[in-house]
């Protein structure tokens, strides 16, 4: 697996923000560690729920700035995060229970998913919290 440098161009402008983006992207690299060293499903499981329930608390941070600054994208916004973690919900199920899974897939799947959300949303997101002096 490719590793993922946290450069500049992940920058929202909202320094807590930028800080938990920056661990989900280790926590993206040490999937991909756990993932190219072949240690098998229940590992690669671990890997991701702590992976998801770290991405819940992120998700939680977002959502309550939103909430605080009256913010009108919240809703779709919201439900960009609430899509990813029932995907990556299903994915857990799946590899619990044994059943075959791509990994490198899901890994794909996880990098596209977090680089485009943020360089989407949480940017316009960061610019409105900037512009509400919250940045
Ligand atoms: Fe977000
Ligand atoms: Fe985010």
């Amino acid at each position: 697996m490719e590793t993922i440098i946290w450069t500049e161009a992940l920058s929202v402008g909202v320094e807590r923000i930028d800080r938990e983006h920056q661990t989900l992207v280790v926590m993206l690299n040490d999937l991909g560690q756990v993932i190219g060293s072949g240690q098998g499903q229940q590992s690669v499981a671990q890997v991701v729920c702590r992976m998801r329930q770290y991405a819940q608390e992120h998700f939680a941070t977002e959502e309550e700035a939103m909430t605080a600054t009256r913010y009108s994208g919240r809703t779709s916004h919201m439900a960009e995060h609430d899509a990813f973690i029932e995907k990556v919900l299903e994915v857990e199920d799946a590899l619990s229970q044994g059943e075959p899974v791509a990994a490198g897939d899901i890994w794909k799947y996880l990098r596209l998913w977090l680089t485009e959300h943020i360089q989407g949303p949480d940017k316009v997101l960061g610019e409105h919290l900037c512009a509400c002096g919250k940045g």
